[in-house]
Formats: C-alpha cells, structure tokens, sequence
C-alpha cells in the first residue's frame, strides 16, 4: 500500500493501474478511521480492483465556529487500519495540494434543495465545501466507483445529485451504518464524548428506533411523533438540533402516502453534535 500526497504522484500511480485494465474504486474520508470507514473499503474492495481512500480534512467544509482545528488527525493509525484492509493508496494531500491558491475564489459546487435544510440549515455553506472537495476528488482519481456511509445521509444525497447533475462518469454507492454493540453510529465525532455522555449517547438511535415502531404500527401524525421524540431526548439530556421525516428518495417533507421515510436526527450533548437516522419502509 502506497501514502501518496501530490496529486501528480497520484494520477501516475492511477494511470499505471488502468494501463492494467483495474476498476478504480475511491472512498474519501477525513481520516480517523473506525470500522464504518473501513465497511466502505471493503465494500469498494468487493467491487473493485484497486481501491484509493483519501484522508483530508477539507476545511471548506467546516464553519467558523466547528471543530476544524481539534478533528483527531491520526494519519499513521489510518495507514496501519486500511493495510490490513487492503486498501492500495492511501491519498493525504496537504491543504496546499487541495487548495493551492487558497479557498477564498475558489470554485464552489453547490447542490441546491437538498442541501437546505436539515444539517444544512445548521451549517451554512456546509455542503458547498462538502460537494466541492469530492467534485475535486473525483475528478482526481476518476473512479468507477466511489462509496460514501449512509450515516450522513444527506451527504449522500447532495453526492448523488451532484454526481447526476453534472455527468460525472462515476457510481456512487451508499454503505449501511456501522454502530457500536450499544447502537451508537460510530463517529469519528463520539471520541469527543465524556464517559456519561458516551453513556446517554445510544439513547439518540433508541428514540429514531421508537418513532420508527410507531410509523409501522400506523401512527401518521407526523408532528405530534416528533414533538414527543424530542421532549424525550431532551429530557435524556439532549439538545437537539433537528428531527425529522422525510421522503428517503427525495429527502423532501413527509407526505402521509410516503411510502420509504427516512427518520433523522441531529443533537448536542454538550459541544458534541451527534447525527444519526433509519429508514422505514411501509410498502
Ligand atoms: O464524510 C466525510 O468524511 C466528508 O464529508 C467527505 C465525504 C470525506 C468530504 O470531505
């Protein structure tokens, strides 16, 4: 497994690798793997040949008031996880390989409708930088496949529309959430947890579990389900920041003939935002 960082070193790596006739699968990440990110590399490796994870922390992506200078960065740990994965390039460019003349005018991607609201509307310009870098990265690597987790869904969704929107010759391909034995998503985000934190924290995928027991035996009132979800997880010692139900295909609001609803949730415990959700189907 090669660490490549510039770009030109790893476009000739690339070129040598399709010279061999090898599908290209990419997974991007932040780095900080645990074992969602690396279900996303065995998933690329089931379908490809030759598998590139890239590790950045893209800071168009993080507001002014995130935690884009604390994000654990744990660039050996990763090389060590996606060796024995089986990953065949580990991609970690600098800042300056992604941006060299600096973010400010810099071309932005913006995907609208399904990037407003939800984590959207907590973090502004978010999916701007988000849809941008992996714009950049896969324009990069040129993959036949790339695999995003599910658990940022509508991370997935903005990715989709992009990568539809623009014809980019690429499969995107979601992955199911990875959790803890507890239920908790795992996160790079849940080691900023404190240990009671850590203890309350699966209580955000029990209530999603509990709305989506009521939506499969027959509750509609859309509103009054999700009032009474989030005085629980208030009460658990939350603060929520949204929660919702949407069309999972359209992630557009609820209608009551809907048939796959996605449940999503996003919420502090104390600085640490959580998200999380789990689709229903009730055809
Ligand atoms: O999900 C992430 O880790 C990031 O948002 C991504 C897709 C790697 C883009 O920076």
């Amino acid at each position: 497994m090669n660490t490549l960082h510039s770009i030109a070193q790893l476009r000739a790596a690339l070129a040598r690798a399709r010279q061999d006739n090898k599908r290209i699968g990419l997974v991007p990440t932040m780095g900080n793997l645990h074992d969602g990110h690396i279900a996303l590399v065995e998933k690329a490796l089931q379908r490809t040949d030759h598998v590139v994870v890239s590790i950045f922390v893209n800071p168009l992506q993080f507001g002014a008031n995130e935690d884009l200078d604390s994000y654990p960065r744990t660039l050996a740990e990763d090389q060590r996880k996606l060796l024995d994965a089986g990953a065949h390039v580990v991609f970690a460019p600098s800042v300056n390989d992604m941006y060299p003349e600096g973010m400010q005018g810099h071309t932005l991607i913006s995907v609208p409708v399904v990037s407003e609201g939800l984590c959207g509307a907590s973090r502004p310009g978010h999916f701007d930088g988000v849809a941008t870098v992996v714009g950049k990265l896969l324009n990069i690597v040129q993959p036949d496949l790339a695999v995003f987790g599910e658990k940022d869904f509508q991370q997935l969704a903005v990715i989709r529309k992009m990568a539809h929107d623009l014809c980019l010759p690429v499969q995107i391909m979601g992955a199911p959430i990875v959790r803890a034995a507890d239920g908790l998503a795992l996160s790079s985000r849940n080691g900023y947890l404190s240990d009671e934190q850590r203890r309350v924290a699966p209580r955000l995928y029990q209530t999603l579990q509990q709305i989506q027991q009521q939506l499969v035996g027959g509750r509609r009132d859309f509103p009054a389900i999700i009032e009474e979800a989030r005085v629980a997880l208030t009460a658990a010692g939350f603060q929520p920041d949204y929660l919702d139900l949407r069309d999972a295909h359209s992630l557009q609001p609820v209608t009551p003939n809907c048939q796959d609803i996605v449940i999503l949730a996003a919420a502090y415990l104390g600085t640490t935002r959580l998200i999380d959700n789990l689709q229903v189907s009730l055809a």
